[in-house]
């Protein structure tokens, strides 16, 4: 039996942190539509599935959340909202497929969420794939969450058109959130106590609008307006396109010291003729010089990019190309892909597929590579004293988790420290995942 009066939810977010976010505000709207919060154990009676469609077989993992939903044995069925971007992509093909699905709801029209609870309370299916651009924003309740690190949308969308990646289609256009917005959210976040906000956008960087006194600004003037607020500690922001690295922002990287020193500049491959397939529009060396030109602003930044292997037509000799490049950058961290062809993009209908076994070979080559990086980078932080944020407790008693300015978890002795707290430690130890620290006294608040 489905339970067509729902009282408490749970959204399970997949995927990016946009979605991550997007999952916080709808969990927002819907307790500020009455419904509670699940609780750890219990199952809930409406469960939104946030999902992701970038990468392998996205769709199918979610239909079979979904059968594992509609199938808890003794209880009654939840209402299932499918959301994010495979509901975007398949939209009313998703309750034909799996007819114990209530609501789809795309990434831009969430804000309905309540009205299309509402349908599915009357046994209506409820679908919503529109893409009004940004009226979600200013339909959205104010923010509640508390976390010391909290998102803040400021762009959404892209008009890239990479040949493999579905985003473009799934978030549509690149929009930009207007500047006062963004400023009264940041501000909300951090009256509720917030002390480092990560600006999100698919484009981050392309980012631009117009300020009070109506001149342009892009994202480095924005992240000197949240400079100049009292209360907030840190600010950081993702993702970033190599084309889109202005000079505002690099500017930014030397003047801003909230403005903490990390970067994630995704590359996908060091092979021009592959870049150029994958309609990169930057060159290897266009992104190495992006790169040297927040260096040379902020000489200890820490650089983090995103690598896809096997895309159709790469060659052992392009592969290498990447790892030559990986070898001159000298990473911090970063992701790495097996290609996976999205139905709809050029990509997937490209001769000279790689096959699965030089994709892995590659894959792993490639990780071992970066894997080693990310310790010499976490190693030659053993000795430092640093600045941690509290965000979490740890698995041991007594044990709390925050995060380096270099974006590196460390472990601490809780001491006298909280979640929240900006805490001067020194690094004792460093493995590849993580750091382990010594609070050296509690910094002011
Ligand atoms: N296959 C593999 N990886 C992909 N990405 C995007 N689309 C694909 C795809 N079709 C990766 C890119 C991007 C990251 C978010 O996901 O590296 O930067
Ligand atoms: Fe996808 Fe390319 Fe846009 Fe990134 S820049 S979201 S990889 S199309």
């Amino acid at each position: 039996m489905k339970n067509r009066n729902p009282r408490t939810f749970q959204v399970k977010s997949f995927g990016c942190q946009m979605n991550v976010y997007d999952g916080q505000r709808m969990a927002e709207l819907l307790e500020a539509e009455g419904l509670a919060p699940a609780g750890e154990a219990e199952p809930a009676d409406l469960v939104v599935l946030n999902t992701c469609h970038i990468r392998e077989k996205a769709a199918e993992k979610v239909y079979s959340e979904i059968g594992r939903l509609l199938h808890r044995p003794g209880e009654s069925q939840p209402l299932v909202a499918v959301a994010g971007c495979v509901a975007q992509a398949e939209g009313a093909e998703i309750p034909r497929r799996a007819p114990g699905v209530d609501i789809v709801v795309g990434p831009q029209a969430y804000h309905n969420l309540p009205e299309l609870v509402r349908r599915a309370r009357q046994g209506e299916k409820a679908v919503d794939t529109d893409m009004p651009a940004l009226s979600k924003f200013d339909a959205l309740p104010g923010r509640r969450r508390q976390a010391p690190a909290a998102f803040l949308t400021v762009q959404e969308g892209c008009d890239k058109f990479c040949t493999y990646c579905v985003v473009p289609y799934t978030r549509g256009a690149e929009v930009s959130r207007p500047w006062a917005a963004i400023l009264d959210e940041a501000k909300a976040l951090v009256d509720r106590g917030t002390r480092e906000i990560t600006l999100l956008g698919q484009n981050v960087n392309a980012w631009e609008g117009e300020d009070e006194k109506g001149r342009r600004q892009g994202l480095g003037g924005l992240i000197g307006a949240l400079d100049a607020l009292p209360g907030l500690a840190r600010i950081r922001y993702t993702t970033s396109h190599p084309n889109d690295m202005r000079e505002d922002l690099v500017r930014a990287h030397a003047e801003v010291a909230k403005l903490m020193p990390f970067l994630h500049l995704p590359v996908q491959s060091g092979s021009d003729r592959i870049l150029k397939a994958m309609n990169r529009s930057h060159s290897v060396e266009s992104y190495v010089r992006a790169i040297e030109r927040v260096r040379s602003a902020r000489p200890d930044i820490a650089v983090s990019g995103d690598f896809i292997v096997g895309f159709p037509g790469e060659t052992e000799e392009d592969f290498e190309a990447t790892l030559l490049l990986v070898g001159a950058v000298n990473y911090a961290q970063a992701y790495s892909f097996k290609y996976s062809p999205r139905p709809g993009t050029p990509a997937a209908g490209m001769p000279d597929q790689v096959p699965a076994e030089v994709m892995d070979d590659r894959l792993q080559r490639l990780q071992g590579l970066l894997r080693e990086q990310q310790l010499a980078f976490n190693r030659a932080t053993v000795g430092a004293r640093t600045e941690i944020l509290v965000e979490r407790t740890g698995r041991k008693p007594g044990q709390l988790i925050g995060k380096s300015p270099w974006l590196q978890s460390v472990h601490l002795e809780a001491g006298r420290a909280a979640i929240g707290d900006l805490v001067e430690v020194q690094i004792l130890d460093a493995g590849p995942n993580s750091l382990s620290g010594a609070p050296l006294m509690r910094s002011a608040a």
